[in-house]
C-alpha cells in the first residue's frame, strides 16, 4: 500500500498542524486520494471528490456507532442519515434561516459583542480570543436555548467536557465518563427549560420549536438530542472564525482599510475568510459500499476524510486559490459549512455572529490592528485557528 499511496503513507498527522497547506496542496497535485497511514483513513483533497462524496449521504455515510461523536451525543441529525435525518433538519431549521437569526437574534448578538467589548474598551490592547472570541459563542448559545446569562459558566464546562471527548482518540475511560455525566446535566437542564415554556423568551430555539406544526414537531428525547450537536456545532467554529477573520484582515491591511469604511465588504470578508482559513478542516464519512473515487478503489466499511481546507484551495475551482481576495466571483463554492445534506445548519448564525462582532470591534476600538508579533499563527489540521490573538486599539 506504501507504494501506492507514498504521499499519504508518509504523512505524521501530528506535523501536519504547523501548515496544513503546505500538505493540502502536495495532496492535492500527486495524489488526491490518500491513504494516510497512520490514521487508517483516506484523505480526499480534491474540491470536486470532496464535493460529491458529502452530496452522496447512501455511499459516503455520517454515522458508525463506533465514531467519538456518536459515543458522546447518540443519535442526532448528524449521526444519522436518510428520511430520519432530513425529519430533524426540517424539524429544527427555522430558528437558524436568514430571516430568523435577522429578526430574532442580531440585535442580541450585538448587545452581547457590545457588554464583552465594554470590559476592556479602556486597556489599550487584549488576547482577544480569551477575553471575547471564546466567550461570544457560548452567550450566543444561552439566547438559542433562552438561557439567563449566569448560565455562562455551565455552559462552558459542558462544552469543555463535551470537546476533549470528540478528541478522546484513546478512548480514554475517564474522559468518556465526564462527557456522559456532562450529557446528563446538559439534557436535565434543557428539559426543565423546555418545560417551563411560559417562561421562553420568543427568540429562543425551544419558543420556535414549540410553534412547529405537530406533524413536523420532534418528541423530547429527539429535541434534547439535536440540541446537543446544535449547542457543540456553535462555540468553537465561531471563537475561530472571528480570529481567523481578523488574522487574514491582519495580513492583508488594504482590506481592513477597506472594511473600516464600508462595512457592506465584511460580508464577502468573512465568506472569503472561512474559505481561506477554513476553522473545520476536514468532515469524515464511512464507505457504505465497494466503490471507486477519482479512480482508486475504496472498500466498503473504509473512513474517508473529506479535506475542505483543501478543498477551499483548490485552484481548479478558484483562481489564484491562495490568495485573500475578498472580491473573487464564485466565492460561495467555498465548502466551510460543508454541503450536502450535512450542510452546517447554524451558518447563517455564525455569519451573522463574525460579521456583528467584526463590526462592533471597529466601531468601538478606534484604530484597532492585530499585533502580529504577539499573535499565533493559525495553527491545527482538523481544526485550524491561532491560539491566541492580540488586539491593539488607540484609547
Ligand atoms: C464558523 C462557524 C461554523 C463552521 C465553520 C461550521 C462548520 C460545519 C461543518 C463543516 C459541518 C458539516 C460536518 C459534516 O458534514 O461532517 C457542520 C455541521 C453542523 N453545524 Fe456547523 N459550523 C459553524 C457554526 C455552527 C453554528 C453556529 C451552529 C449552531 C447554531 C452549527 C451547527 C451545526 C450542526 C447542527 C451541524 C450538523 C448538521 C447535520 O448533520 O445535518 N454550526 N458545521
Amino acid at each position: 500500500m506504501s507504494e501506492a499511496w507514498p504521499i499519504g503513507a508518509a504523512i505524521e498527522p501530528a506535523t501536519l498542524g504547523a501548515d496544513p497547506y503546505a500538505a493540502w496542496s502536495r495532496l492535492r497535485e500527486h495524489e488526491p486520494v490518500s491513504w494516510v497511514q497512520q490514521l487508517g483513513m483516506f484523505y480526499v483533497t480534491r474540491h470536486e471528490d470532496v464535493a460529491a462524496i458529502l452530496k452522496d449521504h447512501e455511499t459516503f455515510a455520517v454515522g458508525a456507532d463506533d465514531m467519538l461523536v456518536y459515543d458522546t451525543f447518540g443519535r442526532h441529525m448528524m449521526t444519522i442519515d436518510g428520511p430520519e435525518q432530513v425529519r430533524m433538519r426540517l424539524a429544527l431549521r427555522g430558528p437558524f434561516a436568514p430571516k430568523s437569526v435577522r429578526e430574532r437574534l442580531e440585535s442580541q448578538i450585538a448587545a452581547m459583542v457590545d457588554r464583552l467589548i465594554d470590559d476592556f474598551r479602556a486597556a489599550g490592547s487584549i488576547e482577544l480570543r480569551r477575553a471575547f472570541a471564546c466567550r461570544l459563542p457560548v452567550q450566543v448559545m444561552l439566547s438559542v436555548f433562552g438561557l439567563p446569562a449566569e448560565d455562562e459558566t455551565l455552559l462552558r464546562r459542558w462544552y469543555d467536557a463535551f470537546e476533549a471527548a470528540l478528541a478522546n482518540y484513546t478512548w480514554d475511560p475517564q474522559v468518556r465518563a465526564r462527557a456522559k455525566s456532562c450529557v446528563g446535566e446538559f439534557k436535565a437542564h434543557m428539559r426543565a427549560r423546555l418545560n417551563a415554556p411560559g417562561a421562553l423568551p420568543r427568540a429562543s430555539l425551544f419558543a420556535a420549536l414549540l410553534e412547529t406544526p405537530a406533524d413536523v414537531r420532534l418528541n423530547e428525547e429527539e429535541i434534547l438530542q439535536n440540541a446537543l450537536i446544535i449547542f457543540f456545532g456553535g462555540i468553537s467554529t465561531v471563537e475561530a472564525l472571528i480570529l481567523n477573520t481578523l488574522y487574514a484582515l491582519a495580513l492583508h491591511r488594504e482590506v481592513m482599510e477597506r472594511v473600516r469604511t464600508d462595512r457592506e465588504a465584511l460580508v464577502r470578508v468573512v465568506e472569503e475568510s472561512a474559505r481561506w482559513l477554513s476553522p473545520v478542516q476536514a468532515a469524515t464519512r464511512v464507505v457504505t459500499r465497494d466503490v471507486e473515487v477519482a479512480g482508486v478503489a475504496i472498500k466498503s466499511g473504509s473512513l474517508i476524510n473529506c479535506i475542505l481546507g483543501s478543498a477551499n484551495r483548490d485552484p481548479r475551482v478558484f483562481a489564484d486559490a491562495d490568495a485573500f481576495n475578498i472580491d473573487r466571483e464564485n466565492l460561495s463554492r467555498h465548502l466551510a459549512f460543508a454541503t450536502g445534506p450535512h450542510t452546517c445548519l447554524g451558518s447563517n448564525l455564525a455569519r451573522a455572529e463574525v460579521r456583528i462582532a467584526l463590526s462592533r470591534l471597529m466601531d468601538r476600538l478606534p484604530n484597532c490592528n492585530v499585533d502580529l508579533e504577539k499573535t499565533a499563527r493559525p495553527s491545527g489540521y482538523e481544526f485550524l485557528q491561532p491560539s491566541a490573538l492580540v488586539l491593539r486599539w488607540r484609547v
